[in-house]
């Protein structure tokens, strides 16, 4: 079955769109993508404006998917399929993309199809280099979720641990404030890191012993403010990297070893990383170390498509679809869900 899939994603603060094509058998192919991020516009408030960001989302939707469109050399009428992420996310910023997905369907007379955007970056590493194959262990670590999942195909997630409080990615942002770091603050942090001692702080790794797949982040953020209150108007450089440094070893060290755990509780040789925090440096050394020696093979997203964007929208649906697992509808009525646990997710027969 030959599809082309238009996808949108809207969730948070990047607008992107992308076109996709399924081969009969193979792994959907990336034919464009664009992105607009969001990121200058919420700096200056520290973090996302939800406001602010479907005011932009809506101005940038269209053009983006003119410009797929036109990379792709496409036309409107070739598309059989729009994807649209119907949650998690930010409601007023999800329903932009909806929206128009769903204005787009109802124009073209095509069926949409509403997807859960932690499937989409579950499943991007199915549009590396390197693919992975199922089953495997999932590590999903974004701004808003942290979690370890058996993925046995498409649809088929079991969840094995989350995190009880904060996520990866948040610890990132929140530390990265208190550090006194812009938004978004993961890589700004990582960026300063890069000069830190990782050992200088001995900061606390939540969970680490807890005996099972769960997380905990708060403790770590409470933990860097009181270290950060200490150097309160005596801001030296080399204590801030110092602190950024070991509070990203201190992440990083968790989550390989609770990553590690889950794939020796499975039995399963292989791990997949998604989500932004998939892009952090440290993060791929210490994985691909641990798992080198544990004899696992790990699989990332290309790392322009560890954040967010239409690309693993596109895919998500397009393997949704491939697989039978669940039929793009023309139910235009549409509805989004800011929050959505990925096991409601409709499941494959
Ligand atoms: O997946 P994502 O783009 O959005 C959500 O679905 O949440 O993830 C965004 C998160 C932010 O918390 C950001 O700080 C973090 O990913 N992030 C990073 C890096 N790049 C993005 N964290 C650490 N190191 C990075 N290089
Ligand atoms: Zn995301």
């Amino acid at each position: 079955m030959s599809l082309l899939v238009l996808g949108i994603e809207s969730s948070c603060d990047e607008t992107g769109v992308a076109l996709v094509r399924t081969r009969d058998g193979g792994v959907p192919e990336l034919l464009a993508h664009a992105l607009h991020s969001q990121v200058a516009m919420h700096a200056d408030y520290g973090g996302v404006v939800p406001e602010l960001a479907s005011r932009d989302h809506i101005r940038r939707v269209i053009p983006l998917a003119n410009q797929v469109l036109t990379q792709a050399e496409q036309a409107l009428p070739a598309i059989d399929v729009v994807a649209y992420t119907r949650g998690p996310g930010l409601a007023g910023a999800l329903l932009v993309g909806a929206g128009v997905a769903c204005a787009l369907g109802a124009a073209l007379g095509k069926p949409v199809l509403g997807v859960h955007h932690l499937e989409g970056h579950l499943l991007s590493p199915f549009l590396s280099a390197d693919p992975p194959e199922f089953p495997f262990v999932a590590l999903l670590v974004s701004g808003g979720h942290t979690q370890l999942m058996r993925v046995d195909g498409v649809g088929r997630y079991e969840l094995l641990g989350e995190t009880i409080d904060d996520a990866a990615g948040e610890a990132f942002d929140k530390s990265a404030k208190l550090l006194g770091l812009g938004y978004p603050g993961g890589p700004a942090l990582a960026r300063l890191a890069d000069f830190g001692d990782d050992t200088a702080y001995k900061l606390p790794r939540p969970l680490l012993h807890s005996g099972n797949l769960d997380f905990s982040f708060a403790g770590l953020k409470t933990a860097v403010l009181t270290q950060a209150r200490k150097f309160e108007g005596v801001p030296c450089e080399q204590t801030r990297a110092d602190l950024a440094a070991s509070t990203q070893a201190a992440i990083v060290e968790v989550l390989v070893k609770k990553s590690l755990a889950a794939l020796k509780q499975t039995g399963l040789k292989r791990l997949v990383v998604a989500g932004g925090v998939g892009a952090n440096a440290r993060l791929r050394e210490a994985l691909n170390a641990a798992c080198a020696k544990s004899g696992v093979r790990v699989h990332y997203p290309e790392l322009h498509l560890c954040t967010d964007n239409g690309a693993m929208i596109a895919l998500a649906a397009a393997m949704r679809v491939q697989a039978g697992v669940e039929a793009p509808n023309t139910d235009y009525a549409f509805d989004v869900k800011p929050r959505w646990p990925l096991d409601m997710l409709p499941l494959a027969a």
